[in-house]
């Protein structure tokens, strides 16, 4: 047989460099400060290029670095074509790119546009109705009993609408205050975006990562949304009458003809809509974030709070996985990633951050790594960071967290945040905010200055320096299997097969491809689990433990063992 009638289309017409790559996804402020002011900047990513290089991985993903108030820690720009004071400037910009060029690692820009900061000179204008600018954002006369225009709840906690005093209007903003949202309804909002992407793309960007990309169409008129269990009215902004129209468009004046990667980060989408968007007949984005698997310990509502808040079960997980694994075999493209600076450390929410911290961290790695699909690794994973315990509420900065505690205490009339902080520590996107620990000395080796939030109290022990010197590192084991995804198809264009789907503890899964198959077993308990798999032989290619379980069929896994067989 020839290679071409082997291969299936999907690997040999539709492969491309961002299937085949491993993202790395770059917090800023958080990352490295080099000049002593406690917080990160673009020339401490510069100071530690290697450290990304070492690990490799093809494609940093840059968290916002514009100029910006920081009222969402860059999620809030007020000048898309500079970079904030904070982070360096723009020569400090293109010598990382550059250098991160030169080691063919490719760079990623956050792209926030359904929403700027209140202090983009566009909402200045606008709240000034000035020529041009009246319509640039979702400007509203109070409802009749003076009140906001209607019901829509933040993403944020509260409401979406604030007054302003100089228009005298309402603005809607479905983030914070600072953050109004972009109105997509006017084309000259839409060809501004579109110019700023063009910019950036000359610039030698090389891809997109949309903030909340699905947002950016609202209903006609604004209505009210049904109250119920999740935020009121998503189904007035999530996906909404025009999306496909808006990305098409976008499509068609910024991405078409280039060969840039993009992954949309859409909140409330589904597998068939994940199609809409990214499918043969899509929108023509490369991927989409999707958040499922992200509600496995609520139900979508994060800072509800119940018992259990911790409690998540693996069978939902693997139900996820098989579902969008098989779902986006024939058409689009899975993105796989398990935390990034919205959610709490990968380690504690999904492994154990205790005694299997390390096993943990590295069968966590197993799992993204091995999954057809994008992989992302969140700053800091590859040495297995935790979450933070937060004492207080004075030592938060992020905003939603700070917003949904005071709404909580005054829903559930609690008076002392310590009733608060378990969940706290449990949901805070701060947990993945915290510095990178670089080392054991004064602040973990991330500043000279004051560190800007907190470093994890354990970085005397967790520090990339630690870790690379270590018998058992993490952050060696996550070189290993980038290493062997970048040998072998397979864990990337694999057709993806699910094991013992109700077993409690373990996740089995073979990827087969053309006559490659690899078998991945994962033991997400803190026991050990003996279970059966029918393969009877099997060669070891990765375990997370010296003497690893070998005996196929029948394996015996330590606790938070993982191994990967070729079979
Ligand atoms: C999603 C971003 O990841 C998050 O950090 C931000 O707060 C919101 N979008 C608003 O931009």
């Amino acid at each position: 047989m020839n290679e071409s009638a082997q291969t299936p289309d999907r690997t040999s017409e539709d492969r491309t460099w961002w299937k085949e790559a491993v993202v790395y996804q770059i917090y800023p402020k958080s990352f490295n400060d080099s000049d002593g002011d406690g917080v990160g900047d673009i020339q401490g990513i510069i100071d530690r290029v290697d450290h990304l290089d070492d690990l490799g991985i093809d494609v940093v993903w840059l968290s916002p670095v514009y100029a910006s108030p920081h009222a969402d820690n860059g999620y809030d720009i007020s000048d898309y074509r500079a970079i904030d004071d904070r982070f360096g400037d723009m020569s400090d910009w293109e010598r990382l790119r550059d250098e991160l060029h030169a080691r063919d690692i490719k760079v990623v820009m956050d792209l926030v546009v359904n929403h700027t900061s209140d202090e983009h000179e566009w909402f200045e204008k606008s709240r000034r109705r000035e020529d041009g600018y009246e319509d640039y954002y979702y400007w509203r006369d109070p409802a009749e009993d003076g009140g906001p225009p209607n019901n829509w709840e933040s993403f944020f906690g509260g409401q979406t609408w604030s007054w302003d005093e100089e228009r005298q209007q309402y603005y809607l903003h479905l983030f914070d205050e600072k953050q109004p949202d972009l109105n997509w309804e006017n084309p000259q909002v839409r060809e501004d975006v579109y110019e700023m992407m063009n910019w950036w793309l000359e610039k030698g960007v090389d891809g997109f990562r949309m903030d909340v990309i699905n947002l950016i169409s609202k209903t006609r008129g604004l209505p009210d949304g049904e109250e119920g269990d999740w935020q009121t009215g998503v189904e007035h902004f999530m996906n909404g009458p025009r999306i496909h129209e808006f990305l098409q468009e976008m499509y068609d004046e910024v991405l078409a003809g280039r060969d840039v990667m993009t992954v949309g980060e859409m909140p409330g989408v589904d597998i068939e809509e994940a199609k809409q968007y990214t499918g043969a007949d899509g929108d023509g984005l490369g991927m989409i974030f999707t958040f499922e698997h992200m509600n496995l310990d609520h139900d979508g509502g994060r800072w509800d709070l119940h018992e259990d808040y911790e409690a998540w079960d693996l069978r939902d997980l693997k139900e996820f996985v098989g579902r969008w694994q098989r779902g986006l075999a024939e058409e689009g493209w899975n993105s796989n990633y398990l935390g990034n600076h919205d959610q709490p450390r990968i380690v504690s929410r999904f492994g154990d951050d205790g005694q299997y911290r390390v096993e943990s961290a590295k069968l966590l790695g197993t799992f993204l790594l091995t999954l057809s699909g994008t992989p992302y690794v969140y700053q800091g994973d590859e040495i297995g960071m935790t979450n933070v315990d937060w004492q207080h509420l004075g030592e938060v900065v992020d905003v939603d967290t700070i917003n949904h505690v005071e709404l909580l205490m005054a829903e559930h009339d609690i008076d002392d945040y310590q009733e608060l902080r378990g969940f706290v520590n449990a949901r805070s996107r701060d947990n993945a905010r915290t510095p990178v620990q670089w080392d054991d000395s004064d602040s973990a080796g991330f500043t000279d200055g004051k560190p800007w939030l907190k470093v994890n109290d354990n970085y005397t022990e967790i520090n990339v320096a630690a870790d690379r010197t270590a018998d058992d590192s993490v952050f060696e084991y996550y070189r290993d299997l980038v290493d062997l995804r970048n040998e072998r198809d397979v864990f990337v264009y694999g057709e993806f097969e699910m094991f013992l789907p109700d077993h409690e503890h373990v996740f089995a899964f073979t990827q087969s491809l053309d006559d490659e198959r690899v078998l991945v077993v994962l033991n997400f308990s803190d026991e050990p689990r003996t279970v059966d798999l029918g393969e009877s032989d099997g060669r070891l290619l990765v375990s997370n433990y010296d003497d690893p379980a070998t005996d196929l069929p029948t394996l015996t896994l330590a606790p938070f063992e993982a191994t990967v067989f070729e079979v």
